[in-house]
């Protein structure tokens, strides 16, 4: 019993610092901007795509774990970077104006999505 409690507290110190680190690791403030800027009138601010233009091009519930399973990170990023078609019509612009580096942080923030 006394060795049970003194591992969960290592394993609680543990997530701490991993937790920390992650935060640290991740500009966060960043990451969000871009997505109310970017991304936000399509995909809504969680993810659902919730609006009056994400109903319209019907896309898909992000916090829906089914369909984030059906994307690997490559077909995330490249989503992101080049855009969604069907076809010849455009459904989502390529994401011109950011940087490799803040399409993978979008791509980290995506998957925070899943419920
Ligand atoms: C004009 C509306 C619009 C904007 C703005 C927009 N998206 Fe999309 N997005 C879509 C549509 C439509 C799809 C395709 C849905 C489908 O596959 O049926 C899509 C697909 C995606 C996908 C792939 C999953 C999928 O359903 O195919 C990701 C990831 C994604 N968007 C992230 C973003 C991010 C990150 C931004 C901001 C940089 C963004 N989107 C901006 C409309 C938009």
């Amino acid at each position: 019993m006394k060795i049970k409690i003194v591992s969960m507290k290592r394993a609680v110190a543990v997530s701490i610092v991993l937790l920390i680190g992650s935060l640290a690791s991740l500009p966060a403030a960043d990451v969000k901007e871009n997505w109310e800027k970017q991304c936000l009138k399509c995909h809504g601010p969680d993810g659902k795509g919730d609006t009056k233009l994400g109903k319209k091009s019907e896309v898909k519930d992000l916090t829906d774990a089914k369909v984030q399973e059906k994307f690997s990170d490559q077909e995330l990023f490249k989503a992101i970077k080049e855009g969604v078609k069907e076809g010849e019509k455009i459904k989502m612009k390529p994401a011109e104006k950011l940087t490799e580096e803040e399409i993978k942080t979008l791509v980290t923030y995506v998957r925070s999505l899943k419920k």
